[in-house]
């Protein structure tokens, strides 16, 4: 069965668009339709910075400019994504009304008037003029045809320390535990005389406040989110009063860790993102496979297709050297968000503005004005690429291994202080399972411990599971009971979701499940190493580093002894049999090798399907799938390096809207064939 699934007319081709820029210029507006039809552009993005335009004075409302605008694209076969503007306020409304400006909570200091996505989340003030503008924007536009999805806001991050968030945080704890007492005890606040009198009492983790106390600091991060959930429910509340039938989304940030993502799945009908990978400045594949765990984060929120809303044409202008995509990355990279699940390719932004901060930035048109430039020509041929891919449509991804991303674990894990101060690299060992999996072309969702079905996967992978939150041992235990393959590692059930140790030893409750008992764990300085040498076969040793944990084997099976040192002959890799699956515990932190190794081990034995089944892949070569309705399959196959490869298949494909048959592939340098399996 399909996802619920917001499914467009089209792939969406286009980008973020601000004709509030030019509207001085018509010759410029005129030549953008010209443009955007020869780009195979068929979708923009409006109004995302435009308040001061539709708002210029309090109370004073001026659309006609953005309906003559949106009609004129209409007009020409191109649709609008509507922005609600409150990413940036106008300067009027933030110097009338100072608590609309956050308060830092480095400085104490609230920000001056100017730049944006620097509103207060809790201020009744912005929340009232939000409202207002989005009625009022819904009103007129929601029945314009051109009109297909609802942008919320713009990339909602960040958190604010005003006295109204004070309040609104001591409610949310009041909310959370009911007494002072049982805060206290959930924070373990008798640490260093922390304890609280009142609620009145607490103050958001700021500069000066201290950061003894992890179970504020993780509660301050969960409050942050669902202050952001809640004034982005008021955003579409505001929408979907007038008319309920145009979806929403808002764009997001993969990896960005100051909001938990997973929240705001179930309040939005399409996820969607922005994404900026730095090619070319270490190794494409290894940005290629960030970019790819990102993709998967994404569209794991709602486990569903989603958008690509933000990507540079060429380069950026804000990260440390603006390196230009060399030739055919701009399609290759395009295409990997489309193989993971994105049913559109949007770009920030259509054209450079003349001045200000974002004057630099890769556009579709640059400041030079027409089509013949290497940037624009390769947009074009993607969009026109995207029109034949129009059969794949209703294709989506649909993983049998997951790796767990957890945002609220991270928070814990990155706020502990020990056993690795230099480095737990939590994030680090998400991406190396995550690789593990994609570079043998095996689609992976990037799930956490919300999600409410384990069920639909064969493998899971759950490094550094440090947190357990609320009932997620029982998921755990369901998911391998009923023949799941679960993979756990050092770091692993240590603590609740308030942050407290569990007594008893750790992997908490769930030393059953691995039967294991982690006694200790070791901290290695950088550079130190030991080794997991096999128990079998040919007692291969792969290297370990950084974190070895001292585990006992309790009912599980030695895979895997430690080389040296004292714990020499001590398990570091074990198996337990549970129910009808197997629970592996990975007690030391291996490196790509094992990963690979195991990784390859336990596709085959679970029979986890690879996007391509026998291929030979050469370095840089990955393979990924999206499936249709009646189980067929498309096989983007990508290659991420500047070097010519060839790949043996291993058996016939046919190339994607062709006839051909091939049983071999010799890709150019980032190159991407697509092929029906
Ligand atoms: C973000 C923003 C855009 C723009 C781009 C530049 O993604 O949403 O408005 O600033 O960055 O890369
Ligand atoms: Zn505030």
């Amino acid at each position: 069965m399909m996802n619920d699934r917001t499914v467009f007319p089209a792939f969406l081709h286009g980008g973020d668009y601000n004709p509030d820029q030019w509207l001085d210029r018509p010759d410029i507006l005129a030549k953008d339709i010209e443009l955007m039809k020869e780009a195979h552009v068929n979708t923009v993005s409006l109004g995302i910075f435009a308040w001061a335009h539709l708002e210029p004075q309090e109370g004073v409302y001026d659309f006609d400019w953005m309906e003559k605008i949106m009609d004129n694209l209409y007009a020409n076969g191109i649709y609008t994504v509507l922005a609600t503007p409150s990413g940036a306020k106008p300067r009027w409304m933030s110097e009338k009304y100072p608590e609309i400006r956050r308060v830092s909570g480095q400085t104490g200091h609230r920000a001056f008037s100017g730049g944006r996505h620097n509103h207060c989340l809790t201020s009744p003030v912005y929340r009232e003029k939000v409202k207002q503008m989005n009625t009022k924007l819904a009103e007129r536009f929601s029945k314009h045809p051109g009109v297909i999805l609802w942008h919320i806001s713009n990339e909602y991050g960040g958190d604010c320390h005003c006295e109204l968030c004070q309040q609104a945080f001591r409610n949310w704890c009041k909310e959370k535990y009911g007494t002072i007492e049982a805060l206290n005890s959930a924070w373990w606040t008798h640490f260093w005389s922390q304890t609280y009198n009142s609620f009145d009492e607490i103050h958001s983790p700021a500069t000066g406040v201290g950061n003894a106390v992890h179970g504020l600091n993780l509660d301050w991060k969960r409050f942050v989110t669902d202050q952001t959930v809640d004034f982005m429910k008021e955003e579409i509340a505001a929408v979907k009063a007038v008319d309920p039938s145009i979806p929403a989304t808002i764009n997001m940030m993969g990896w960005y860790d100051g909001l938990n993502y997973y929240k705001f799945g179930k309040h939005i009908d399409i996820v969607s993102w922005d994404n900026y990978p730095r090619w070319h400045t270490a190794d494409d594949v290894a940005i290629a496979q960030d970019a790819a765990a990102a993709h998967d984060i994404m569209r794991s929120v709602k486990r569903a297709p989603w958008l690509l809303m933000e990507s540079t044409p060429s380069m950026t202008n804000w990260q440390p050297t603006s390196t230009l995509k060399r030739p055919g990355v701009h399609i290759t990279s395009s295409l990997q968000a489309v193989a993971h699940g994105s049913d559109s390719i949007q770009y920030f932004q259509w054209r450079k503005g003349r001045g200000s901060f974002e004057k630099f930035h890769g556009a579709v048109v640059d400041h030079y004005g027409e089509s013949d430039t290497r940037v624009f020509r390769e947009v074009a041929a993607l969009g026109k690429k995207l029109e034949e891919l129009q059969p794949m449509l209703k294709t989506e991804v649909r993983p049998q291994v997951a790796v767990m991303y957890d945002v609220e674990n991270r928070w814990a894990v990155e706020d502990a202080a020990g056993p690795r101060n230099a480095g737990l690299h939590y994030v680090e060992d998400v991406h190396a399972w995550h690789r593990a999996f994609w570079e043998q072309g095996v689609p992976v969702d990037m799930i956490d411990m919300e999600c409410d079905d384990l069920s639909r996967y064969k493998i899971i992978a759950a490094p550094m599971l440090y947190m357990y939150r609320a009932g997620f041992e029982q998921k755990l235990r369901a998911f391998v009971e009923n023949g799941g393959v679960l993979i756990g590692t050092y770091q692993t059930g240590i603590v609740n979701d308030t942050d407290l140790c569990y007594l008893g030893g750790w992997p908490g409750e769930t030393m059953d499940l691995f039967g294991v008992w982690n006694e200790e764990v070791d901290g290695l300085p950088d550079g130190a190493t030991n080794g997991m040498v096999l128990c079998d076969g040919d007692h291969r040793t792969y290297k370990v580093s950084e974190i070895c944990a001292v585990i006992h084997a309790k009912g599980a099976r030695v895979l895997a002894e430690y080389e040296s040192d004292f714990y020499k002959g001590m398990p570091a890799l074990t198996e337990n049999a549970y129910g009808e699956g197997k629970a592996y515990y990975v007690a030391a932190r291996p490196g790509e090798d094992f990963l690979h190794d195991f990784a390859a081990c336990l596709v085959k034995g679970t029979g986890v399907e690879k996007s391509l089944d026998n291929a030979a892949l050469p370095y840089g070569v990955v393979p990924m799938m999206r499936t249709g309705e009646n189980g067929e399959k498309v096989v983007f196959v990508q290659n991420f390096t500047g070097e010519q490869k060839a790949v043996v298949l291993g058996r016939e494909y046919t190339v994607f809207g062709t006839e051909e048959k091939v049983d071999a592939l010799t890709l150019a340098p980032y190159e991407t064939v697509i092929l029906n399996k």
